[in-house]
């Protein structure tokens, strides 16, 4: 059943303290909802907006109860996650961390009597065998069977969406699986092993000098689609208030070139920059585009912010975290510390 965008709603978000979460409890706030978040951190930049937050490890099963407690909606967004250079390594610790996550939290919401209940998937289900040309053809929601997803991540993402279907099917919970295609945006992760290729992009590009080199992984010529945040979270309170159970892709269907993506970020910062590229980096798939022919039809609506309108804030405000963490005096911001190929 569709939910009236009216209706008040007492709404947990998992994750809060990450880059998705955070704006999306904004959102939320905004729109009347009382919002608690969650995580096993505080908000990294910015204070967060929501009514209450719980600081909590929900790899345990009594916090992810203590979580969903007299909650009508759930937006898991918690996982152990990052870009490439993260994610192709430590499969067993992202499995293991993001299976305790997903299982408890699917199951006590479902204990508790939630209403409705939002899990995070990613492109990284979809096949790799589906993914060798640049000019790669765009993934439907179907292609993600028969499966060949992303080592350890892809492949708890894909188990964790059948686990929501058979949660809806035997307990009656309502779900929604939303297919994340790569988000990018302000209060995204810049540095320290976990960033993806546009804020890692836009971090180069904002410590070289004008005129000088930046170091690319691969060859340029690999493909993704990118997705500006207003249009994630745009997209999320649309799956969530829809009356559609089934897993969603969600992302632009504006295919570029990793070539392309810095050539758009060297604009935005006004440098010229000569690429230099590294195909010893971790590169994952060769192509990645979302089909969004369900998408459209399901919620009415895709995200419409090209990369080049998102790039100009995303980079201005890494640019600025770069400026201030420099700056005498400044004090240093608390970073996860993870081990990942660094740039
Ligand atoms: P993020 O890393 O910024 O946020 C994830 C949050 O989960 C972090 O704040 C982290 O502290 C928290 N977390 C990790 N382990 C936890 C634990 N044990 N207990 C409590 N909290 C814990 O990532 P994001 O970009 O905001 O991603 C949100 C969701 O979307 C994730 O599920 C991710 O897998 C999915 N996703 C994101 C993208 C993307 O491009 N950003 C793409 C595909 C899927
Ligand atoms: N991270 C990063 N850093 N990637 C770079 C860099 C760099 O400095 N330079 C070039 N790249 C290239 C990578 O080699 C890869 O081919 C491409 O940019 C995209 O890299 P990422 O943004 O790190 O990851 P991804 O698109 O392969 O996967 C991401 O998106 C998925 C959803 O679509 C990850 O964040 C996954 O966790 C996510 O599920």
């Amino acid at each position: 059943m569709a939910i009236s965008a009216s209706a008040s709603q007492r709404i947990l978000v998992t994750g809060a303290g990450g880059f998705i979460g955070h704006h999306l409890v904004s959102r939320l706030k905004a729109m009347g909802h009382f919002v608690r978040g969650a995580d096993i951190k505080m908000p990294e930049y910015e204070a967060s907006a929501g009514d209450e937050f719980l600081k909590v490890d929900l790899r345990e099963p009594g916090n992810c109860a203590a979580a969903v407690k007299g909650m009508d909606q759930v937006y898991h967004l918690a996982a152990d996650m990052g870009g490439i250079g993260y994610i192709s390594q430590s499969h067993a610790e992202i499995t293991v961390n993001n299976t305790l996550m997903d299982v408890h939290m699917v199951n006590e919401a479902s204990r508790a009597g939630v209403g409705r209940f939002l899990y995070s998937s990613s492109a990284c289900v979809y096949p790799a065998h589906l993914q060798l040309q640049p000019d790669v053809t765009p993934l439907k929601e179907d292609d993600a069977f028969p499966a060949q997803p992303e080592e350890g991540y892809g492949l708890e993402k894909l188990y964790t969406e059948k686990l929501c279907e058979y949660v809806t099917e035997d307990y009656g919970m309502e779900t929604r699986v939303v297919r994340f295609h790569n988000v990018y945006g302000p209060l995204g992760t810049y540095d320290g092993g976990r960033e993806k290729a546009p804020a890692a992009i836009s971090r180069k590009v904002a410590l070289a000098r004008d005129g000088g080199s930046l170091d690319i992984w691969g060859d340029g010529r690999q493909t993704r689609s990118f997705m500006y945040i207003d249009d994630c979270v745009e997209g999320l309170v649309r799956l969530m208030r829809s009356d559609y159970g089934l897993p969603l892709n969600l992302g632009t269907d504006e295919l570029v070139t990793i070539d392309e993506l810095v050539d758009i970020v060297c604009e935005a910062a006004g440098k010229t920059l000569v690429k230099r590229h590294d195909t010893t980096k971790p590169q994952g798939v060769r192509g990645r585009n979302s089909d969004n022919s369900r998408l459209r039809e399901v919620l009415g609506w895709e995200p419409t912010i090209h990369l080049r309108e998102g790039i100009v804030p995303t980079y201005a405000w890494i640019a600025g975290q770069l400026m201030a963490d420099a700056a005498p005096g400044a004090v240093a911001q608390p970073r996860s510390a993870v081990a990942a190929p660094s740039a």
